[in-house]
């Protein structure tokens, strides 16, 4: 039997009208989440984001636990974003139990070429944003005082290397060292911080840096035998949203088909 695992829990999710992002929305969907849907609000992402309730709606009909789903399109680094967020679904759904940061850049970029602005967009967009976002959301967390879980887009990238991506991955690693201090920091009032790592998992982020021969040589070093797609990294962010993880926290799950950990 299928078992619902965030049934009228309320969860946030940044960056969801493609990729990873959108993925995650359709398996909380799934599994009874009322969502708050986040997106950077272009032309571009507002026609996602309508095809994606659309999807939606469609889970919401086949079941009768009736999940359902607002959207607000802003960029993740305006100084308000938190408190819009909040506010959002605080006045649609009464309370936030759940945020995923998913939202995220990834420009490759050799070492040495990397500008400042460059730098300071990748930390205000993959960190910065986050960290403001997580203190809004975390401060009604514990006004509501049931604890929540904050689940954040991690990346491999973290803890292994990549030549050209040495500015992306210390802003992971800054997620990481979020996780796990804010699990410290507020495990006293239930609040959960978990990180997903994905390794190459194919969304428009990478399209370009794959398009090449450097696609089959990232597959054959996948124990599993294929790139990641973006379900693979909803699954364990249900986990992790859900009471199945009610006692983990300050954990980074990385997600890459057994590419990280393979030596020969
Ligand atoms: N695809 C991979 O191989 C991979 C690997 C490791 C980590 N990740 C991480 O997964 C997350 C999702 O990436 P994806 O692969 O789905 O790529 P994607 O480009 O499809 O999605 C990124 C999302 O972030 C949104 N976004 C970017 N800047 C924003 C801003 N300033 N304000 C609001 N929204 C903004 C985009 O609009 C988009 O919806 C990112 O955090 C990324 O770093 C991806």
């Amino acid at each position: 039997m299928f078992q619902l695992l965030l049934e009228k829990v309320i969860i946030r999710i940044t960056g969801a009208s493609q990729g990873i992002g959108r993925a995650i929305a359709i398996e909380c969907s799934q599994h009874g989440a009322l969502l708050v849907i986040h997106h950077i609000g272009d032309s571009k992402s507002q026609q996602d984001v309508e095809t994606l309730l659309a999807e939606i709606s469609v889970i919401k009909n086949a079941r009768e636990s009736a999940p359902s789903a607002v959207h607000i399109g802003l960029d993740v680094t305006l100084p308000d974003a938190g408190k819009r967020l909040v506010d959002l679904a605080v006045s649609t759904f009464g309370r936030v139990d759940g945020i995923v940061h998913n939202a995220g850049i990834a420009q490759f970029i050799d070492f040495n070429a990397v500008t400042k602005q460059q730098l300071d967009k990748h930390l205000s967009i993959n960190f910065g944003g986050p960290f403001a976002i997580t203190q809004a959301v975390t401060s009604q967390m514990i006004a509501q005082g049931s604890g929540g879980s904050v689940v954040s887009i991690a990346s491999v990238t973290a803890t292994t290397g990549s030549s050209q991506l040495v500015h992306y991955a210390a802003t992971k690693a800054a997620v990481l060292g979020m996780t796990v201090n804010g699990a410290v920091a507020l495990g006293k009032h239930g609040i959960r911080f978990n990180a997903v790592s994905p390794g190459t998992i194919t969304t428009s982020i990478n399209e370009a840096d794959l398009a090449g021969p450097k696609r089959a040589a990232m597959e054959g070093r996948v124990p599993l035998g294929r790139l990641g797609v973006p379900v693979d990294i909803a699954k364990p962010v249900v986990f992790f949203l859900s009471d199945m993880a009610q006692y983990v926290s300050g954990q980074n799950l990385i997600v890459d088909g057994a590419a990280t950990v393979f030596y020969q």
